[in-house]
């Protein structure tokens, strides 16, 4: 089923720092571990069942794999909860395993980035435990970020600060002081004014650095420092739009790019340097690509275009911007559409302009039933448009099958806090975490020998990978074939090494429902948002649809070279 690359792909340790700047242009694809393959039949994806499906990534053609969390972790926040952030968690594998599919990537030419979880712990972390059994004022609470309640008997929370999972960012604890957790109850905030800290995370890069892990995905990157001065401020911005001069007391403050700068003389030591991609989840701002400058992470992650709907307005105006505001900052840019945090992309392009998502979830995707190829085609024309676009560009598990969100989890299964902590508000978001198919028939289609951590529904059989291999109108197919073309066409109108490949403009295309962009190595994107099909003119390189002709249907994206 799959081809294994020739040599001239494998990457060895000491890789010239002439591909120190592979990242720019990189096809990088995030793995959420639980949930690719089980080598071991728990219904647990683990480090064995990803090593064992590396040479299909490879025969993918991406460049880079993304691994979510595999540490030890209780799980109450899919992992983003940690107990050890040097070891692996014994239900997907060992260190050894971890160095192994390391190995074995590097030989398929694949780079590895592994995720950094800076803002919060688990609060089965030792450091909690024993914050937990010191007195207040010990130096075992300055770990994390602990404060006495307000009101008479000091029943109030210390400030009003929310969780971004629902319901208020204080819990008290036994002896009656409270506890800052920015996300579920069981991730306590850590206190970055702390150097040991700082220390214990410059480490931990340098561990993973010295096994010789490529790079870092940094979780939450905008809230390690935070204006802890008495009295507490109020938190005017849960997740909404920030101050532009980094006032804000819990995110994006000025103080935070202290810390990435240490963090890049670290990731410089190494040939070549590490690389890195924050993640900001509020709404992106000139400030967001203050992340990315060559002297702190390089990339921060753009969701701009992942928060926008199908809609050629939408869209054009969040690459415009990307595109503007990233100008003067020396990183990447990054371009993402769907990830382990929200609903699949080919379900939401379905949606009509202005769904509540959220409800829709809600409903069971019974509020509004989506029509499978609308959501398809609509799907494979923003991916064909998202990798032509300059920048790299990040693709989640699944998405190369045209995979749907499952909206009908049986609300008894779910796992995400959201649920919880919302007070059933909100569902969550296991329906793009659940275990992707390989084959059409087996326990768990293929992605074990039994079951799955999360129910498959039914319909995941007809979009398993083996279905779908081979057969050239497949989603697939198309994925393989555009990121070979894609780097194709990189290689031949690169300037030189590291090409930083920001060269685009808009082209006039004389309808506002046709987008339409040129590229400087000669070749142009043209994405069909209007209900009828356009001409096409020129050489077409690719397409988002199977027919052939001159003409683009609705909801279709080509790359074409004019003549
Ligand atoms: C990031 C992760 C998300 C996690 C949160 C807390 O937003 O992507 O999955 O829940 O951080 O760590
Ligand atoms: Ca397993």
């Amino acid at each position: 089923m799959t081809t294994l690359l020739p040599d001239d792909r494998a990457i060895s340790s000491s890789s010239s720092t002439s591909s120190g700047d592979w990242w720019r242009t990189a096809v990088i694809y995030q793995i959420y571990p639980r949930s690719f393959a089980d080598s071991n039949a728990d219904g647990i994806g683990d480090l064995g069942g990803i090593r064992s499906r590396l040479p299909y990534l490879a025969a993918l053609g991406i460049d880079a794999v993304w691994l979510s969390p595999f540490y030890p972790s209780p799980l109450a926040d899919g992992g983003y909860d940690i107990t050890d952030h040097r070891d692996v968690d014994p239900r997907l594998g060992t260190l050894e395993d971890f160095d192994a599919l390391l190995a074995d990537a590097h030989r398929l030419g694949l780079r590895v980035i592994i995720d950094v979880v800076p803002n919060h712990t688990s609060e089965q972390h030792p450091w909690f435990l024993a914050a937990l059994a010191s007195p207040p004022g010990s130096p075992e609470r300055e770990r994390y970020i602990f404060r006495d309640g307000t009101g008479p008997d000091g029943s109030e929370p210390p400030s009003d600060w929310r969780s971004h999972f629902g319901g208020s960012a204080w819990q008290r604890t036994p002896d009656g002081q409270w506890y800052c957790h920015l996300f579920a109850r069981e991730q306590p905030d850590l206190n970055w004014d702390n150097q040991q800290i700082r220390d214990h995370f410059i480490e931990t890069l340098r561990f993973w650095a010295d096994r010789g892990v490529d790079g870092f995905r940094v979780d939450v990157a905008h809230s390690l420092a935070k204006d802890l001065s008495h009295p507490l401020r109020s938190q005017p911005h849960l997740d909404s739009r920030l101050p532009l001069d980094g006032s804000d007391p819990l995110y994006d403050r000025e103080e935070v790019h202290e810390i990435y700068r240490s963090w890049r003389t670290v990731f410089d030591e190494y040939d070549p340097p590490r690389m890195a991609v924050a993640e900001t989840w509020h709404p992106t701002s000139s400030r967001t690509y203050l992340y990315a400058r060559s002297d702190e992470l390089g990339q921060v992650f753009d969701f701009s275009l992942l928060k926008a709907e199908w809609h050629p307005g939408q869209f054009r105006d969040v690459i415009t911007r990307s595109i503007t505001d990233h100008a003067g900052v020396d990183g990447g840019l990054t371009w993402v559409l769907s990830s382990h945090d929200v609903p699949r992309h080919a379900t939401r392009y379905a949606l009509p302009v202005g769904t509540d998502l959220d409800a829709w979830l809600s409903s069971n995707g019974t509020a509004l039933v989506i029509d499978e190829e609308t959501a398809c085609r609509r799907a494979r024309a923003a991916t064909v448009m998202m990798l032509a676009l300059p920048g790299s560009a990040y693709l989640y598990q699944g998405e190369e099958l045209g995979l749907l969100e499952v909206a009908d989890l049986p609300t008894d299964q779910l796992r995400d806090p959201v649920y919880e902590r919302t007070g059933h508000r909100l569902k969550g978001r296991d329906g793009c975490r659940v275990p992707i198919p390989w084959t059409p028939e087996g326990g768990s289609f293929g992605f074990g020998d039994d079951g799955a951590w999360l129910p498959q529904p039914e319909w995941f059989g007809s979009c398993a990978v083996s279905v779908q291999d081979g057969r050239p109108e497949s989603s697939l197919e198309l994925y393989r074939q555009a990121i070979a073309l894609r780097r194709e066409l990189r290689a031949a109108g690169a300037t030189g090494p590291g090409d930083a490949d920001i060269s685009f403009a808009w082209v006039d295309s004389g309808d506002p429902q046709v987008l339409r962009f040129a590229r400087g190595d000669g070749w142009e994107c043209i994405v069909n948002f209007s209900a009828n099909p356009v001409p096409l003119h020129g050489e077409v390189l690719l397409r988002s649809d199977s027919r052939p002709g001159s003409l683009l249907a609705p909801d279709t994206a080509a790359w074409v070279r004019p003549v």
